[in-house]
């Protein structure tokens, strides 16, 4: 039996020469930095991202901290998290000395919590609210939360690691697009996501240029260019944590196969739906770029280590992986400081999903072993 592989980065031959002229491009230019592909590739993000000014960030997590350095946030300014986000941006927003504060999801929806979002901005001085479209899904309730954080004046960060190419469209025709949904968005193109360099991170904004000028000065040294006379002065204290124009032109060649990957793993999503919605709840989830397919049993409690094990030995199948095994605040990194926060949704909705297979290269044959397996193991559990 071949293995299916529950998520699978790869390229086409067409990408792959492409991406290797152009490192072999900037080799043959001995320019390794800021040359001909970060502007062209900024160029094709800002085009993504309907014109935003744009940054590039050696990861997702160094443009977070050099966004929260841009807002001049301070020790004390407290961030809201989604309680099933990532560890990362809370260690950044740790390093400032701010204070993370946690809300719950909906185990049913998947939908943060609004009104435990609006309870602390009530009740706190809230700076910032960053929030996960987890697995690409962006929240059904997105309207309800940019209202709360527009009425306490709150700087809505969509960390669009997993939703580069989401959409979801409201029942008033409202477009929302991963990464735009607040006042600044973060991407990551670390090896595993939909839109991949192998490591990187994009800062983008709509309207606060200065804020994304800023935080590109803190990845450059605080430098506010990267050649000709300034570049030898620091203005801030700065990190170095650059885009390389080694990533800029491999993204160049990997963003243009993003809408067709897009394309083929929602059909794949949609033959799910449509042959196992008997077993497994699937939520709304708009216009997702299907970066995961985020599933719950619809049958009482359900062991989704079994079922991740019995899908692996008995049929070579493997799950994508959980998005995250546990709510953001449990793990060891943080000491045990937040052993007081309960989001109990988050925690419910950590143990109960599975992440169906979903990538691009599954054939048809794969989704039908992958739906087979399945019903297999709910005739026998
Ligand atoms: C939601 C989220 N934010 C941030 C990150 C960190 O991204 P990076 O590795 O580019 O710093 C991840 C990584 O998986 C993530 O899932």
């Amino acid at each position: 039996m071949d293995p299916i592989h529950g998520l699978k980065v790869g390229f086409s031959p067409s990408v792959i020469d492409e991406a290797v002229n152009n490192v072999r491009h900037v080799l043959e230019s001995g320019r390794l930095v800021d040359n001909k592909y970060v502007p062209e590739f900024k160029a094709m993000l800002q085009s993504w991202t309907k014109g935003s000014y744009t940054a590039l960030f050696g990861s997702n997590t160094s443009a977070q901290e050099c966004l929260f350095r841009a807002m001049k946030c301070h020790p004390g300014d407290v961030m809201v998290f989604l309680a099933t986000g990532y560890v990362t941006p809370v260690f950044a927003a740790e390093r400032l000395g701010m204070i993370p504060m946690f809300i719950d999801v909906d185990p049913d929806t998947m939908d943060p919590d609004a009104e435990q979002l609006e309870s602390l901005c009530k009740c706190t001085l809230v700076r910032a609210f960053n929030l996960v479209s987890n697995g690409g899904r962006i929240p059904s309730n997105i309207a309800v939360l940019q209202s709360i954080c527009d009425k306490y004046n709150v700087a809505l960060i969509d960390d669009a690691a997993h939703s580069f190419g989401s959409q979801r469209t409201d029942p008033d025709g409202t477009e929302h697009y991963g990464g735009l949904l607040g006042r600044f968005g973060v991407f990551s193109f670390f090896a595993t996501k939909a839109m991949t360099t192998g490591e990187g991170g994009a800062l983008v904004s709509q309207y606060h240029h200065e804020a994304v000028a800023d935080a590109e000065m803190y990845a450059r040294h605080g430098k506010s260019t990267q050649f000709g006379a300034d570049s030898q002065v620091s203005h801030v204290p700065g990190y170095s944590c650059r885009f390389s124009e080694i990533d800029a032109a491999i993204g160049c060649a990997t963003i243009r196969a993003v809408p067709d990957a897009i394309e083929r793993r929602a059909e794949i999503a949609q033959i799910y739906q449509n042959t196992l919605s008997e077993h497994f709840h699937f939520f709304d989830y708009g216009k997702s770029n299907y970066y995961k397919l985020p599933v719950t049993s619809k049958r009482g409690p359900f062991r989704a280590d079994d079922f991740t094990t019995v899908l692996a030995e008995d049929h070579a199948i493997q799950l994508s992986g959980k998005i995250y095994p546990s709510p953001v605040y449990r793990h060891p990194a943080f000491k045990h400081r937040f052993n007081w926060v309960d989001c109990p949704g988050a925690a419910q909705w950590s143990a109960n999903h599975v992440c169906l297979p979903m990538h691009e290269f599954l054939t048809n044959h794969d989704v039908t072993r992958v739906i087979t397996a399945t019903r297999e193991y709910f005739k026998d559990n």
